[in-house]
């Protein structure tokens, strides 16, 4: 038994004993469970994703490991746990656990082992970072997973388009609400390597991110990547101070479903739209957001779809087409679309 499947072994072994301690223990039940459920979670989709919770305790979960035979080694590698340091950085042997009082996530990997844990807080207070994920460890590499992609990879197959979102809660209401097919990048931005893992299921990606000009901003910037990727990307913004799980929570499924259906457009489109509406008429802007789109464009790699791009930038900027394409071969230094 190697050093990776050791770490493999503890984190299944956390996963189980927070999972107990959301359905079977007092505070768990009381406080973990009770805020899912305010959430609108329900026991399959807690089941589903093995939802859980950590005690308010500095050694519960290092205690019933060690209980259980666990090395201990292991749970410090993984990060379940943290080792105290004194003043001068030293190490001062002594370990506390990392998750306390938090409704835990476990992170799956393709194959459905959990690599690591996103854990939100249950307090208001402000100090509280909201989120508390995994270190990197042997076993979980943050830009080679994405949250969701072990339950969603079925559905991404049938419906060929996989559904991207920020957050753990939006992963988890989608799916409640029948939406399958959807993961989260976690709050960060998307990476080369999750972009190759969505397409070993479907070349179709539908972002949505979250209803403000953060989230805006995000999916401006991480969809090049997947459009260099090949990938074809299309956006549905939600209305401003919502994300997607207080959307389908505010309108129901039905809605949200058809809400998906009538308002996702395509990236390119999306964008150039937006960049347009932005610059105006001032010419140096609107000079600008069409190098913008232009840059976009030239990260298409299908040849035709480039063309098609081009002549719908021509049309909304109002700008000849022959000129657009005089500019976007000089752009790219190469014989385009
Ligand atoms: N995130 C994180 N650490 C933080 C804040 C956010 O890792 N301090 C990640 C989490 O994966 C989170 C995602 O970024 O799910 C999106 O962040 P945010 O929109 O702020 O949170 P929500 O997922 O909407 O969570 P909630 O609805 O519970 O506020
Ligand atoms: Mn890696
Ligand atoms: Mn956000
Ligand atoms: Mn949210
Ligand atoms: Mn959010």
């Amino acid at each position: 038994q190697n050093e990776r499947d050791s770490q493999f072994i503890v984190s299944d072994f956390a996963k189980s004993h927070y999972h107990r301690l959301l359905l079977n223990s007092e505070e768990g039940m009381s406080i973990g469970y009770g805020y899912l459920k305010e959430r609108g979670l329900n026991l399959s989709t807690i089941q589903t994703f093995e939802l859980g919770y950590s005690l308010d305790s500095w050694d519960d979960l290092m205690k019933a490991a060690e209980k259980a035979g666990y090395d201990k080694k292991y749970l410090e590698k993984t990060g379940l746990t943290v080792t105290k340091t004194d003043d001068q950085g030293q190490d001062t042997g002594r370990r506390y656990d990392r998750f306390r009082g938090r409704v835990m996530f476990p992170i799956h990997n393709i194959s459905g082992r959990v690599v690591g844990f996103g854990a939100r807080t249950l307090k208001r207070d402000d100090k509280m970072a909201k989120y508390l994920n995994s270190p990197e460890s042997d076993i979980y590499h943050k830009s080679d997973v994405l949250y969701g992609l072990f339950q969603a990879r079925q559905a991404i197959r049938t419906e060929e388009v996989c559904y991207l979102v920020e957050g753990y809660l939006d992963v988890l209401s989608l799916y409640q609400g029948g939406i399958k097919n959807v993961v989260a990048s976690s709050g960060t931005s998307l990476t080369e390597g999750q972009i190759r893992l969505i397409k070993r299921y479907s070349d179709n990606v539908t972002v949505l991110y979250d209803g403000d000009a953060a989230g805006i901003k995000a999916s401006l910037r991480g969809t090049d990547l997947l459009l260099e990727g090949g990938l074809n990307v299309r956006v549905v913004l939600f209305p401003d101070g919502d994300d997607p799980d207080s959307y389908i929570r505010k309108v129901g499924d039905q809605r949200f479903a058809e809400y998906i259906e009538k308002s996702s457009q395509d990236f390119i489109t999306f964008k150039t739209t937006l960049v347009a509406r932005e610059a105006s008429n001032d010419p140096v802007k609107k000079a600008e957001a069409i190098r913008d789109v232009l840059h976009s464009i030239a990260k298409v790699p299908d040849a035709i779809k480039r063309q098609v791009f081009l002549q719908q930038t021509s049309g909304t900027f109002g700008i000849d087409e022959q000129v657009l394409i005089t500019e976007y071969n000089k752009l790219v230094k190469a014989p385009a679309a």
